[in-house]
């Protein structure tokens, strides 16, 4: 497209205030539901102990090495998702445009259980949850459909609807003051805060009577279970999102870092940070758990409901109230899920934030207004609703397990095979890092891991398509699961042929010292390679 000349030139772009102040927002926004909510159980159901060694694995292999993947794509081209691809060759910007789909999707559940935990966390001063929680969480505040019946649609629910406004409130306030005003800022007060409720939930949980059980539970490996295409699965798809890589969050945030920066080192610190807390949140709700069933006298394995929702607002409450100052846990540890949400939800909500502003040419502070009452408003009337946590459970299993492993896949074989870039990430992430990368990571980042994440996903895809998925209604699974990406698809096609606001073409990555510049597949007009190229390196010097 030929509008670049056309178009006025955009403000300076944003940039994070200082290297730590990336650090900490990279690590707020690794550290989120996905360690607190969704890590514990899933180790529990994929094997306990023996689930560690395909997520340690998948760390390695993946985590470490797509996360500087992403950063070298953000840091180079400089732009929102769409804008990134778009730079690479005009024929990938639908794939940005995917992973902002991704991340609305997400973002539409994921305030909703943000604002069940502000909820819980003020249920736990009076265990407003009684003799019951189960009941209480699914009737008297869900209002839950059975999923075997579930709906198209649901009434809306009063008591789930506030709190959600709320949280939407905060989070499009945060957007609006900026990446280095806003995100930064609510960065460095949430992070320390998260860490010190964590641990000190953590440290209790430890002491309880009955938590050993729990923790041998977590530890004890079983072995069968690495033989299970679906655990493998499972651990990928945990790290990309638990480490919230492949899906535009980490090339978004590289984009604001500074022209100098320091990529190598600082990866390994984030996705070693994520994954201690990770364990960590295994250790601490596993001891909890050993709490509840010496409590009930059976074992950790008889207990029920070690999953996603289950387990933070069932089984928690029930530990909360047999234990001696449980109001004081509680609020640590739904304080600590509120906080880890909200440091995530902001990241998850600049991917579609930075792709508006560049894509129609609106200022940071209408394109937070736009995107937080768009959204605001799909959160609101899908999931504050009777029908919520069906939809909820639905659209988050197809997201992770095909959407972001599939996203992941197809970019790595746009950027290794077609464009052949590789090699050109590679130098960069060795130009900017105090310690270089050897040919390991271009070996997984290009030829195994993708392969490896090839045949996971065809597994996941025929069980899928097989057996659907949970015990919903197949129509339900179809128009959810397999609908809300088909929605993403289109819609990414549709973003793409609108006509770009701002100058996206006129930009030329810097020079890499021992590197042949290659042509840019958009770059006709050689005024143009002119002015950027020299405007880039010049910047650089
Ligand atoms: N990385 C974020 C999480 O773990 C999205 O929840």
């Amino acid at each position: 497209m030929s509008t670049a000349t056309q178009n006025a030139p955009e403000a300076p772009r944003e940039q994070w205030g200082s290297q730590m102040g990336f650090i900490l927002a990279a690590v707020g926004s690794a550290i989120g539901l996905g360690n607190i909510w969704r890590f514990p159980g899933v180790a529990y159901t994929n094997g306990g102990g023996a689930f560690l060694i395909p997520y340690l694995v998948a760390l390695l292999t993946a985590g470490v090495v797509y996360l500087l993947f992403d950063w070298a794509l953000g840091h180079r081209y400089r732009g929102s998702a769409p804008a990134i691809f778009r730079r690479i060759n005009p024929k990938f910007e639908p794939l940005g445009w995917f992973q902002v789909g991704l991340c609305f999707l997400i973002i539409t559940y994921y305030a909703v259980i943000v604002a069940w935990s502000f909820r819980y966390m003020g249920f736990s001063f009076t265990k407003a949850w009684g003799d019951d929680p189960a009941a209480f969480f699914t009737q008297d505040f869900l209002h839950l459909l059975p999923s075997a019946q579930a709906h198209l649609t649901g009434d809306i629910v009063p008591a789930i609807t506030w709190p959600l406004v709320l949280v939407w409130l905060l989070v499009t306030v945060i957007m609006a003051l900026g990446v280095a005003g806003g995100l930064e800022r609510m960065n460095k007060i949430f992070l320390p805060l998260l860490v010190v409720m964590f641990v000190g939930m953590v440290v209790r949980a430890v002491t309880l009577p009955g938590a050993v059980n729990g923790l041998n539970s977590f530890f004890t490996p079983d072995w069968a279970a690495l033989a299970d295409p679906h655990v493998w699965i499972q651990a990928y798809a945990q790290i990309f999102f638990s480490l919230s890589v492949m899906f535009g969050i980490m090339i978004t945030y590289a984009s604001y870092l500074p022209r100098r920066a320091n990529l190598g080192p600082t990866g390994f610190v984030v996705a070693f940070s994520n994954s201690s807390f990770e364990i960590l949140a295994g250790i601490g709700v596993f001891s909890t758990l050993g709490f509840m069933a010496s409590k009930q006298g059976i074992a950790v394995s008889e207990l029920e409901g070690i999953t996603g929702p289950i387990l933070s607002f069932v089984t928690f409450p029930q530990v909360i109230s047999m234990m001696p100052g449980g109001a004081v846990f509680g609020v640590l540890f739904f304080g600590s899920l509120s906080l880890a949400g909200i440091t995530s939800l902001v990241s998850l909500i600049q991917v579609v934030t930075a792709a508006v502003q560049e894509k129609f040419g609106m200022s940071v502070r209408r394109s937070s207004l736009f995107v937080g009452i768009i959204s605001a408003l799909c959160s609101i009337f899908l999931y504050s609703t009777s029908n919520g946590l069906n939809m909820l459970d639905v659209v988050d299993n197809y997201v992770n397990n095909v959407g972001i492993v599939g996203s992941a896949i197809v970019t790595v074989f746009l950027i290794t095979f077609v464009v052949r870039r590789l090699p050109e990430l590679h130098h960069h992430i060795n130009q900017h890092s105090a310690q270089p990368l050897g040919a390991w990571w271009r070996i997984f980042a290009g030829y195994i891991t993708p392969i490896m994440l090839t045949v996971m996903l065809l597994f996941a895809l025929v069980d899928l398509v097989q057996n659907g998925y949970g015990d919903y209604p197949r129509w339900f699974v179809l128009a959810f699961g397999w609908g809300s990406l088909a929605f993403i698809i289109i819609g990414s096609l549709v973003l793409t042929a609108l006509p770009w606001c701002t100058t996206v073409d006129k930009f030329l990555p810097a020079r890499l010292e021992g590197m042949e510049p290659r042509p840019y597949a958009h770059h006709q007009n050689d005024d143009l390679i002119e002015a950027s190229a020299t405007a880039t390196t010049e910047e650089y010097r």
